[in-house]
């Protein structure tokens, strides 16, 4: 039910926003205060969690100067690159994917959230 008042309010802002993305990604914005406490996306800098800013392929693990758990790490050696289908899993359920992971997320419910604050996450992304 929340999610049909959800769907209903964003058709009826539609019309007064040019690009369907930056709706996606002023909604994403909202959702992002839920990883605020521990991440910074607007500039390049390291938290409890790693910067966010560029996280859109960038291998799993490898920002500069933050010190993730094995899992991590493991996750980028094995090939884990960080894109719409990865984080979509990854934040749906952090320690399911990333067994061992040191975020302590329990994970986004909602895969409109995860699609919107994905969308926010591209706008400080090459
Ligand atoms: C309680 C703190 C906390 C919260 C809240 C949190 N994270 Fe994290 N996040 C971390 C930590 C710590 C890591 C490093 C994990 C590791 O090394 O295992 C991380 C890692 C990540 C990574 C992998 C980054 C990389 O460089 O490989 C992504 C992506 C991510 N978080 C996204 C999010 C998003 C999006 C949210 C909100 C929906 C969120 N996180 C909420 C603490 C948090």
């Amino acid at each position: 039910m929340r999610a049909i008042a959800l769907f209903i309010v964003l058709s009826a802002t539609t019309p007064f926003v040019s690009s369907s993305q930056a709706q996606d990604a002023a909604a994403g914005e909202k959702v992002f205060t839920k990883c605020k406490v521990c991440h910074v996306a607007d500039k390049d800098q390291n938290k409890v969690g790693p910067s966010l800013n560029g996280v859109i392929g960038r291998t799993a693990g490898t920002h500069p100067g933050f010190s993730y758990s094995a899992a991590m790490t493991a996750a980028g050696k094995s090939g884990v690159k960080w894109d719409e289908p990865t984080l979509t899993t990854y934040l749906h359920a952090p320690q399911a994917m990333v067994k061992g992971t040191k975020m302590t997320f329990p994970g986004l419910k909602d895969d409109k959230d995860i699609a919107n604050v994905i969308a926010y996450l591209k706008q400080f992304s090459k």
